[in-house]
């Protein structure tokens, strides 16, 4: 008599050796799945790192095409950018003007490494002085002349060389707006990546922090995605789907993984998933009281918006993961 039940199937075979894990893992994740954040500051002359964000700086104009460099040395294919001017308004005409400080960083770094990726992050709260993503009408952001700027943002970064616009104000009519602006002046090969489905949420604080870009007067809840919605999730993707997206976004990640599953599932085009700042910041806060092991926790977050559908993630680890895959 032996101690053993007859129970002819057992999961665990196939976890018995690590080779045997290797031959039946389902989800994979790699470099080139990788897009890393960079903010271009206009307001700083050295590399400062932002205080919520232990690990992530802001760097003056000076520095992008080295910092590029570097992305580009660890195999990363992508840098989306983000600019902090020197001088806000309230229309956020730095956007769109030729000698701002994105649209320098976008020559400067296809200068040096052509072959990189260069998203462009296209709002305005980075430019405004209110802080909202468009021009107000009384409280509220007027959406459609808004979307007349966002198509004199893309073309600006168009000129400058830009190779994916990613819009991620929310105003509806974003991606129609700026795919007839670009076909209508010779740019029908650059892509838009859409912040399709962005939630209004409370993780975006040390963002908001790095980008100088926090709202002076009320929330963004009027034009973000309230966080139970996940119907209304699919219709804005579906949306973006029909405007002509090239890519769609879902933002934040970790609190929204039934959202990139449930967008994967009814549409065709790549996904993108945003791991935002306060995603970040709780990772590296809770990393250096020693209370979890960074390297592990971040390649299982990473793993895991793949799992949920994610082919593409927009992250601030971006430089470590590309180091400690580019090591095994
Ligand atoms: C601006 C923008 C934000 C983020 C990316 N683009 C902030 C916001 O909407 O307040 C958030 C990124 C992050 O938290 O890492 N429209
Ligand atoms: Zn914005």
């Amino acid at each position: 008599m032996t101690e053993s039940f007859d129970m002819p199937i057992r999961p665990r075979r196939l976890r018995h050796t690590a080779t045997l894990r290797a031959m039946v893992s389902e989800t994979t994740l790699s470099v080139s799945d990788l897009i890393y954040p960079l903010f271009i500051d206009e307001t700083v002359q050295v590399k400062t790192e932002v205080t919520s964000m232990p690990g992530v700086y802001r760097i003056p104009v000076s520095l992008a095409a080295e910092a590029a460099q570097e992305v580009a040395d660890l195999g990363i294919k992508g840098v989306i950018l983000f600019g902090i001017p020197l001088h806000k308004d309230d229309c956020g005409s730095a956007g769109w003007d030729d000698d701002a400080v994105v649209q320098q960083a976008i020559r400067s770094i296809k200068a040096q490494t052509p072959d990189l990726c260069v998203i462009a992050d296209t709002c305005f709260c980075e430019y405004t002085d209110h802080g909202h993503c468009g021009v107000l009408k009384g409280e509220h952001v007027d959406n459609d002349v808004t979307l007349k700027n966002l198509q004199k943002e893309a073309l600006s970064y168009a000129r400058a060389g830009v190779d994916v616009i990613a819009p991620s104000g929310m105003m509806d009519g974003t991606v129609e707006a700026l795919r007839s602006a670009l076909d209508q002046n010779g740019w029908q090969h650059i892509p838009i990546m859409s912040y399709a489905v962005k939630y209004a949420s409370a993780y975006y604080g040390p963002f908001r922090d790095a980008a100088d870009c926090s709202p002076q007067f009320g929330d963004r809840a009027s034009y973000q995605m309230d966080s139970g919605n996940i119907r209304e999730a699919i219709r804005e993707a579906q949306l973006d789907v029909t405007q002509g997206a090239d890519i769609l976004m879902v933002k934040p990640g970790l609190a929204y993984m039934d959202v990139i599953r449930a967008v994967k599932e009814v549409t065709d085009v790549p996904m993108a998933v945003y791991n935002v700042s306060g995603e970040y910041a709780m990772v590296k806060a809770a990393a250096e009281k020693g209370w979890i092991d960074e390297r592990r926790v971040v390649l299982e977050t990473m793993l895991s918006f793949k799992r949920a559908g994610a082919d593409l993630i927009l992250t601030y680890h971006a430089l470590d993961v590309a180091k400690w895959l580019n090591d095994a």
